[in-house]
């Protein structure tokens, strides 16, 4: 399906390109903007802000669309215009900014046992006020009729609810209930750039025809169902992380992709409606702050006191890949947990390989014929299973070795099977290590490592007629160790501001069991004609869900909590080290990850609800942040939307900004004055707010870096009540290193009870 996608916008730009080109003459291509208002500056001769932004509009066009007017994201509205027009309105008074609209691109039970939730359920207990928590999911729709959606025991809607059910395609206001309270669509951008909907394929109305969005939203908050499953796999009971907060779904991913001018809407919508978090598994870009949609909106949403959680990517494990950096954003990365879904394959000469498939049908018996693809196939990349590049009679009858990458696991099952395999070991490169990620396929199949691939191979190109057998193992649980990094997991350092270590923590996002849309099969594909109620996929989609569902647990049992406190709370007593002391492993490495991989660590939800001190940020925090990045009041409104003008005569540090965590950039001696030998001084200043109990905290600093220190100030703080803040600064003294160096410390208050932890992150640019 992706692959159509990809298709059609290539398409698209191409027709774009050669209209450009070729004519002169004609009509030049419109594009959606996203229009910034002046909001406090309307020039007086108009009554209300609409007649302000349509008379600007009409200033330049006269024929120009507005999309969408915005409220609270931003003031503001979007529109189709040409380059020209949105130029000429760029010099209109009042006007903030035109950008031109972005495209996001989506990222791809025994969950709440893993975290701990289960076996303390009395210990943190739901409260009548966790019903009264309403989580926002932008993403694809809602497959409205699952029983993870049923609000059996559910009270009234919470009386804050603005929200609506909007009908449309096969989507009526019966498909919502105490549990969906809302479910709205956002098309008109995406309409604007590909034309009206087809309806055959997919339905203008909240329902989802993809399957991300189900999966996300009753990863979130999905009711308890029993007896839930993958064709057998992973069974037991499906919940989701909030099990009596409300869901309200916010349609804005399409088959063709998710539109700027859509989001901003939804986001705007979300706001006013009266959401409390917003869970949003959209990829993000790393553009600055005022250039950004869903930095812009989760800025005011932010404001609102709404938490925003995203996802962190998956362009991992490269360095410097985590999107959705704003320091007002809480970023999520994806870790394993501790289940498994092994396949075996045995070869002609008597090895084994574990691997992983979630593949249910009949299995294959006696050892079967074995080729390698990349030797089966016209195609230079022929190893990838690109369809239509195998040779049928090279690889009828046969199992076939792929290689990962490319085109979509499932996707080579079927070119696979389409040739006439009947079976298939997909084997990972060096890109992708001995992370395993296991799909449903349509026939027997076992993903493998890269050092089994190798061995595999080796014996193909070996032997004169290599063999093998490939049998499922069903679902174990209690792997150790668990959980590791995933591979595909985005990472740190902060591509935008080193300063601020992203992403902000990891969650379970590897073959996850969740809801799923009735209209596709569990591979997603279009020739799968299976249908399921639940469905096991992977991504860091699926681990920023569970923090946004965790989160709306402890908004529950702290209504007074800022978005900055309860990620605080998460941050701080997040886990680094396994029950043994060792460090969380890195599947991408196969070694001990770092902060830049994990954040604070890995999220314990137990711990999370008393972390005994936060800290806080405010509204004014992240104003004064970007007076340290040196934004102009200009940029600053475009970034807030708020009116600040930074004090000129005062030194704002982006070191002083309150973060759970540390980032220490450090630069070579190449690039400093003071030339090699030279060491660096910088100094973070941290504010702590009790949230706890009364009583002193003492510092403690972990092993020592040997070409760093870090001196604490004062080494012990006091709190006598609620609510009371102290302060504290961390110096970094660092001798010089070669540039790509890095080293990892942490910082930890503890008053005997609470342990307050943070991550410390150097590196040497
Ligand atoms: C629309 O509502 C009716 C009940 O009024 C219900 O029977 C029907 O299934 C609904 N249709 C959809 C597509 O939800
Ligand atoms: C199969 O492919 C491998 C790797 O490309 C190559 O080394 C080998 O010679 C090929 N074998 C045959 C029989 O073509
Ligand atoms: C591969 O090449 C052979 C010989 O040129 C041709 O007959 C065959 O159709 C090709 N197969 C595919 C799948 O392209
Ligand atoms: C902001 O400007 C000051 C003074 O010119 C400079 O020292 C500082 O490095 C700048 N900060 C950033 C983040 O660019």
């Amino acid at each position: 399906m992706k692959l159509r996608l990809l298709h059609k916008v290539a398409v698209a730009l191409l027709v774009l390109s050669l209209y450009e080109v070729a004519e002169g003459t004609k009509k030049p291509a419109k594009t959606t903007y996203i229009i910034h208002m002046d909001k406090s500056n309307m020039p007086t001769t108009f009554a209300d802000h609409l007649e302000w932004y349509d008379s600007s509009l009409k200033s330049v066009s006269d024929r120009a669309d507005m999309l969408y007017t915005y409220n609270n994201a931003l003031h503001g509205f979007s529109a189709r215009l040409t380059a020209k027009e949105a130029e000429l309105l760029g010099k209109q008074p009042g006007i903030l900014s035109v950008m031109p609209e972005e495209r996001y691109e989506l990222h791809t039970t025994r969950t709440p046992e893993f975290l701990g939730l289960e076996k303390s359920e009395a210990l943190y207990p739901e409260s009548n006020l966790a019903s009264d928590v309403i989580v926002g999911v932008l993403d694809t729709g809602v497959w409205p009729e699952l029983k993870s959606y049923d609000d059996t025991g559910l009270g009234p809607v919470p009386s804050t609810w603005k929200g609506s059910c909007e009908v449309g395609k096969n989507f009526n206001s019966s498909s919502c209930n105490k549990k969906l309270i809302g479910a709205r669509f956002f098309s008109k951008g995406y309409e604007a750039a590909f034309g009206p909907i087809d309806e055959s394929t997919e339905s203008k109305s909240p329902r989802d025809d993809d399957g991300h969005g189900t999966h996300t939203s009753t990863t979130v908050a999905g009711s308890a169902v029993p007896e839930a499953s993958l064709f057998g796999f992973a069974s037991g009971i499906a919940r989701g992380m909030a099990t009596r907060a409300r869901v309200a779904a916010y349609k804005v991913c399409w088959l063709g992709g998710c539109f700027g001018s859509d989001i901003m809407a939804a986001m705007d919508k979300a706001v006013e409606d009266g959401v409390n978090v917003m869970s949003m598994s959209i990829g993000g870009g790393t553009s600055d702050y005022y250039r950004d949609t869903i930095s812009i909106g989760a800025f005011n949403a932010m404001a609102q006191g709404i938490l925003v959680s995203c996802s962190a990517g998956n362009g991992g494990p490269s360095s410097k890949s985590v999107g959705n950096v704003a320091p007002w954003i809480t970023t999520v990365g994806a870790g394993t947990l501790d289940r498994d879904f092994p396949a075996y394959v045995t070869l002609g000469n008597g090895k084994n390989y574990r691997g992983a498939s979630l593949y249910s049908g009949k299995s294959l018996s006696g050892p079967i014929p074995l080729v390698f693809a990349g030797n089966a196939s016209n195609s230079s990349s022929g190893e990838l299973c690109f369809s239509g590049s195998l040779v049928a009679n090279k690889v009828a009858g046969k199992i076939v070795v792929c290689d990962r990458g490319g085109n979509s696991r499932a996707q080579k099952g079927v070119v696979v099977k389409n040739a006439g395999g009947v079976g298939m070991i997909l084997t990972n490169t060096e890109y992708y290590g001995e992370e395993l990620v296991a799909d449903a396929h349509l026939l027997p199949s076992a993903a493998v490592g890269q050092k089994a691939g190798i061995e595999i191979k080796k014996y193909i190109f070996s032997d004169p007629s290599p063999t093998a057998t490939i049998a499922s193992g069903g679902t174990e649980v209690d792997v150790q160790p668990s959980p590791v990094v995933a591979s595909f997991s985005s990472r740190g350092p902060n591509p935008l501001n080193p300063q601020i270590l992203k992403p902000d923590l990891i969650a379970p996002g590897v073959n996850i069991l969740a809801g799923w849309t009735g209209a596709l099969g569990p591979t997603g594909l279009d020739s799968d004609k299976r249908h399921v109620n639940f469905n096991i996929i992977s991504g860091t989609s699926m681990s920023c869900p569970h923090v946004s569902g965790l989160a709306a647990r402890l908004k529950a049992a702290h209504w007074e909590w800022s978005p900055a406190a309860i990620r605080s709370a998460l941050m701080t007593t997040a886990y680094t080290k396994y029950k043994n002391g060792e460090t969380i492993e890195d599947v991408a490495t196969g070694s001990s990850s770092t902060p830049f991989d994990y954040g604070a660590g890995h999220v314990d939800p137990m711990a999370a609800l008393d972390p005994g001190l936060v800290y806080d940020t405010t509204v004014d925090d992240y104003l004064r942040f970007l007076c340290a990045l040196n934004y102009t009041s200009d940029l600053i409104k475009r970034s807030t939307n708020r009116e600040f003008t930074c004090d000129s005569s005062k030194k704002y540090n982006v070191e002083d900004l309150n973060y759970p965590s540390f980032a220490v950039p450090m630069e070579t001696a190449s690039s400093k004055t003071g030339g090699v030998g030279a060491s660096s001084t910088v100094k973070y200043t941290r504010t702590l707010t009790n949230v706890g109990s009364p009583g002193t905290y003492k510092v403690s600093v972990s092993s020592q870096i040997p070409s760093v220190k870090i001196l604490v100030e004062p080494e012990s703080l006091t709190f006598n009540t609620m609510g009371e803040k102290e302060s504290y600064t961390v110096t970094f003294i660092a001798g010089s290193m070669p540039s790509g160096t890095t080293s990892f410390a942490s910082l930890k208050w503890s008053d005997g009870k609470h342990s307050v932890g943070s991550p410390i992150a150097i590196s040497w640019t």
